[in-house]
């Protein structure tokens, strides 16, 4: 499809983000269903004005990406209850110059989740309380998890659980991982170039399932440790992937082709690995 006069626009603002891997599973959907879209990166600091210009231009669709996720909110008309619920934006969707604030990122890793394991009733422990962690936590907490978070600092994990009903710890509480079904990391360690795990091996075994947020590497020290130890695995890329489906869906109105923006990802994946 060429681009015309009726090509829509879709787009993702963050800094950086030259490094995105959005616009190349956006723009592999568009091309496989023959959809008039373009999906293009933006580089910004001035939220205000690039809020502006999204409104004044018609771009139909926006993702956002960090440090922004929080300042958006501001400046949108509407913020709708998932959103507010987790405190951030990761979507906006612009109907005729009314633009709405939603996140997909909960939806992303619950769907990533459950291709393995049913989370109702299910012990979970999360280890870590930023801005990942937030939406999982709550995705957790709609479908019912008994969720304890952990976190390096003691006074996050506190105010995360408190939201989400769940119980906290610091990372001298990991031993009761012994006790989970799921074990979701969510901090940076681990990744690219840093081969670290804050999991002990000892820990892991064989009825956990273990979902590193972590995308790059693909193959992170925990994802390497939880196989040795026969855990099943849900991988980083794959919340990244669910997140991005959820938002081409709700920007074109059409049922996203997975595979192909799946395959598209793993490429983009590894060249940066
Ligand atoms: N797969 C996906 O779609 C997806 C989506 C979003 C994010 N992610 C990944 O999720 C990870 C976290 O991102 P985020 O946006 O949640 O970041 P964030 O809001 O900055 O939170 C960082 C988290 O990491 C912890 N942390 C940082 N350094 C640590 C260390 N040295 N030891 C132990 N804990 C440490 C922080 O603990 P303190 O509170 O103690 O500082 C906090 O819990 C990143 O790897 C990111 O790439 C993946």
């Amino acid at each position: 499809m060429s681009i015309n006069a009726k090509t829509k626009l879709c787009c993702i603002i963050g800094n950086p983000v030259e490094h995105s891997l959005s616009p190349l599973m956006h723009n592999a959907g568009y091309k496989a269903l023959g959809l008039n879209f373009v999906y293009m990166a933006f580089q910004i600091s001035d939220v205000a004005n690039a809020i502006a210009g999204i409104r004044a231009l018609g771009i139909h669709g926006t993702s956002v990406t960090v440090p922004h996720k929080l300042t958006v909110m501001k400046y949108l008309d509407e913020i709708d209850e998932t959103a507010k619920a987790i405190g951030a934006v990761n979507t906006i969707i612009n109907d005729q110059a009314k633009l709405t604030g939603t996140n997909t990122d909960y939806e992303g890793a619950i769907r990533a989740l459950e291709e393995k394991t049913k989370i109702e009733e299910k012990r979970v422990t999360v280890v870590g309380a930023g801005g990942a962690a937030r939406a999982i936590a709550f995705g957790l907490k709609q479908k019912k998890a008994k969720i304890k978070i952990i976190n390096r600092t003691k006074e996050r994990a506190q105010a995360l659980a408190k939201e989400v009903r769940a119980e906290h710890g610091d990372l001298t509480d990991l031993s009761q991982i012994k006790n989970s079904d799921i074990l979701i990391h969510a901090t940076i360690t681990g990744m690219h170039p840093d081969n670290k795990s804050l999991v002990p091996k000892e820990y892991l075994h064989k009825n956990l399932v273990v979902f590193d947020v972590v995308y790059n590497p693909r193959e992170t020290k925990l994802i390497n440790d939880a196989k040795k130890a026969g855990c099943q695995i849900v991988y980083g890329y794959k919340m990244l992937l669910y997140q991005a489906v959820a938002q081409f869906e709700l920007f074109t109105g059409v049922k996203a082709p997975v595979e192909v923006m799946e395959e598209a990802l793993l490429k983009g994946l590894a060249k940066h690995e």
